[in-house]
């Protein structure tokens, strides 16, 4: 009998999508960038927007050499603006602490700005094949039906889902880190969450929930996020003003986005306050300009 990685692998041998971060010679840099892409985000928006950016920036130096507020025009749509500032901050650490090369232990990369539990490991595992437990939504939701038959992903334990795809993983570990993505691939196009292939599905015969009859997730309900009429929303239209135009722009511009003036002044001071505009002094607003850098301690 085969193993459940085996089985996974061999699934994913025959139907991996072809993703650009997943060609060979993809460096740590653009795996770590597509990787914070593709955390709130769906990859057929990812995929131009990852390549325009690698074609701007190849090297995290070329990323650290540009301001700040280029990062967040160049994010365009892709939503969570923020995760483009924190590249840059993530590209202006790699540059003064690693002399412009992306590190390849989970501790280096957890050090660094913006890179948490899972990026680190993603860029350890897929760049550097490295043997680490990676473990998105679509790992969660995978291993936690077929391994512990719990309906749906319960709610993230990083320890238990940690130590749940520890027990799945190959011993060597360019084996392991293609477990991961091949893991990651099952849980993505099918071990949905609402309507699981299951008949495609290469550990059918020994999966946990369809062993219990397929138990829907009966824990506390998810929020749903709604998106119109909300800050978020109106935060989007009035970034959409400041990356349409190379000039600091006038608050009469923002004000033409959103008619209600209080849930608009909320937005623009969220903006602010989050570092994606910069209010100048003589009234205007801008994309944020590179700081001094400061002294690292
Ligand atoms: N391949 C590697 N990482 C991925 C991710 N986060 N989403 C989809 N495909 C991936």
């Amino acid at each position: 009998m085969e193993s459940f990685a085996e089985r996974v692998l061999e699934w994913y041998a025959e139907h991996a999508r072809d993703l650009p971060w997943r060609r060979p010679g993809t460096d740590a840099w653009a795996v770590l960038v597509s990787e914070v892409m593709l955390q709130q985000t769906p990859v057929a928006r990812v995929v131009p927007a990852y390549g325009a950016w690698l074609e701007r920036w190849p090297t995290p130096a070329a990323l650290a050499a540009d301001s700040p507020g280029e990062a967040v025009r160049m994010w365009g749509k892709l939503g969570y603006p923020r995760r483009a500032l924190r590249l840059h901050e993530c590209a202006t650490a790699i540059a003064a602490r690693h002399r412009g090369a992306v590190p390849s232990t989970v501790d280096e990369l957890l050090a660094l700005p913006g890179v948490g539990a899972y990026t680190a490991r993603a860029v350890a595992s897929f760049a550097y094949g490295q043997r680490h437990p990676v473990v998105d939504t679509n790992v969660r939701r995978f291993v936690t039906r077929a391994v512990l038959g719990l309906g749906d992903a319960a709610p993230p334990s990083t320890t238990r889902d940690h130590a749940t795809m520890e027990m799945l993983l190959p011993a060597e570990p360019a084996r392991a880190a293609r477990f991961g993505v091949a893991a990651m691939e099952v849980g993505a196009v099918v071990c949905t969450a609402r309507a699981p292939r299951c008949r495609a599905c290469p550990v059918r015969e020994t999966c946990a929930w369809r062993g219990a009859g397929s138990p829907r997730y009966d824990g506390p309900a998810r929020p749903v996020q709604r998106f119109a009429g909300t800050d978020r929303q109106v935060r989007g239209l009035l970034m959409d003003v400041l990356r349409g135009t190379a000039d600091p722009v006038a608050a009469a511009a923002l004000d033409a986005v959103w008619a209600d003036d209080v849930q608009r002044a909320r937005a623009l001071d969220g903006l602010v306050a989050d570092g994606l505009v910069d209010p100048l002094p003589d009234g205007r607003f801008a994309l944020p300009a590179r700081r001094p850098t400061l002294p690292t301690g």
